[in-house]
């Protein structure tokens, strides 16, 4: 088990996790990598670490280049186990290491581990640390995706160790954007986005002020996840998008999401879906029974419109609306358009647990919709007018 060569004396010592299909709740069809970066200069730093079951990957990677009693530092950008399960293995096997990272990656680490005797540097955004040749530059960016995550930046060779920030849970043979499906990567990153720093807007537009006030410039995003953003027209890609997503621009399209028992609350979202369709907005439809949440929440990330609904199942929501609406409200997306709509059989009023939570959005609503069991042609027809004046 080889490490990859990304630049002379930096090399890619990261695991890849192929079989991977659900990460914390979201759903990751393409697998993931969990990427550590080793470089070679007067002092040796390793950057990140790796799950703690996939530790012997990282190892063997490391050790396919150095030996690990060389190693100077050890930079914990972020403390989820997905980056630092592995880490006090590889103390153990470098004690001789600092470890260099935030004071809120200090606490974290002492948190999740006996750090009994570890050498600790604490850095804050700003600090450079040199290695010899190169320097490192870190950038602190709070809540992108923990309160202990920050970014290392090295000027000498303009490369971004971004960690979470513009990853991708995808795996493949190749680390390199370029090299990979571009529109495959791009939908992961995008689904990234949605599901793990969606509510995080804020954090993310100001770690792009603080990337620009320090002038970096930035040549090679090598990432916590996924493939490495090389080559100008993907850097700025996946920069773009980053700014597009944390700013909340949408491109004017719409999502119908629902479930459904016995085809009412299915009917229901066939008529407002066709009423987008006439007015030209391009629409998903996407039952919950046949998309996970996390998909939705991809789709729901660049909409406009959000229309949610559900069928009345002991005077609750249906269990997998809930769940979506739950994940929704936590994700907290922002700017949108919508309304809620429902069917019961005796006991109106489900519809308003959702409209709830997109007024707490601040959603800019219109009222909700409900229907006593299955709508017949007159209330379909009412139901389109009323969707129509989420246009006024
Ligand atoms: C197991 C079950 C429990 C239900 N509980 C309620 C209820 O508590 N209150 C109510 O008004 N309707 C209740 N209903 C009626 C449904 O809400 C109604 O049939 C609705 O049209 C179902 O929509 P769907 O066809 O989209 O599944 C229940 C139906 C089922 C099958
Ligand atoms: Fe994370
Ligand atoms: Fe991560």
């Amino acid at each position: 088990m080889e490490a990859v060569k990304i630049r002379e004396s930096i090399y890619w010592t990261g695991v890849k996790d192929w079989n991977l299909e659900e990460f914390h709740g979201y759903k990751t069809p393409n697998g993931s990598t969990y990427n550590s970066y080793l470089i070679l200069d007067e002092k040796i730093a390793l950057i990140d670490g790796a799950k703690h079951y996939l530790s012997h990957q990282n190892i063997a990677r490391v050790k396919s280049v150095i030996d690990f009693s060389k190693i100077d530092y050890i930079i914990v950008n972020h403390v989820e186990m997905d980056h630092s399960g592995n880490i006090p293995e590889l103390v153990k096997l470098a004690p001789q290491a600092t470890i260099v990272t935030n004071s809120a990656g200090k606490m974290a680490l002492e948190a999740h581990f006996d750090t009994e005797g570890w050498n600790f540097q604490i850095i804050k955004t700003g600090d450079v640390l040199s290695l010899g040749k190169r320097n490192l530059t870190f950038v602190t960016t709070p809540l992108l995706h923990w309160p202990d995550s920050m970014m290392t930046y090295c000027p000498e060779e303009k490369i971004l160790f971004s960690n979470d920030g513009f990853g991708q849970h995808y795996c493949a043979n190749t680390i390199w954007v370029k090299e990979a499906p571009f529109d495959i990567v791009c939908n992961e990153a995008k689904s990234y986005y949605a599901n793990i720093l969606y509510p995080y807007g804020m954090q993310a537009q100001k770690a792009l002020n603080t990337a620009s006030e320090l002038n970096l410039d930035i040549e090679m995003i090598a990432t916590g996840h996924g493939c490495i953003w090389e080559g100008k027209e993907e850097v700025s890609w996946i920069l773009n998008s980053y700014a597009k997503w944390a700013s909340a621009q949408n491109d004017g399209s719409a999502v119908v999401v629902y479930d459904t028992m016995w085809g009412a609350t299915a009917k229901l979202a066939e008529t407002i879906t066709s009423v987008f369709e006439d007015a030209g907005i391009r629409v998903v439809k996407r039952s919950l029974s046949n998309k996970h949440i996390a998909e939705v929440m991809t789709d729901i990330l660049e909409a406009k419109y959000v229309v949610i609904g559900t069928p009345t199942l002991n005077n609750e929501l249906f269990p997998r609306v809930a769940a979506f609406v739950t994940y929704l409200k936590g994700l907290a997306p922002k700017n949108k358009k919508g309304f809620a709509f429902a069917s019961y059989g005796w006991k109106p009023g489900v519809v308003n647990k959702i409209q709830a939570v997109m007024e707490e959005l601040k959603w800019d609503t219109i009222a909700p919709f409900e229907e006593k069991y299955t709508p017949k042609s007159d209330v379909l027809e009412k139901l389109k007018e009323h969707t129509k004046t989420i246009f006024d």
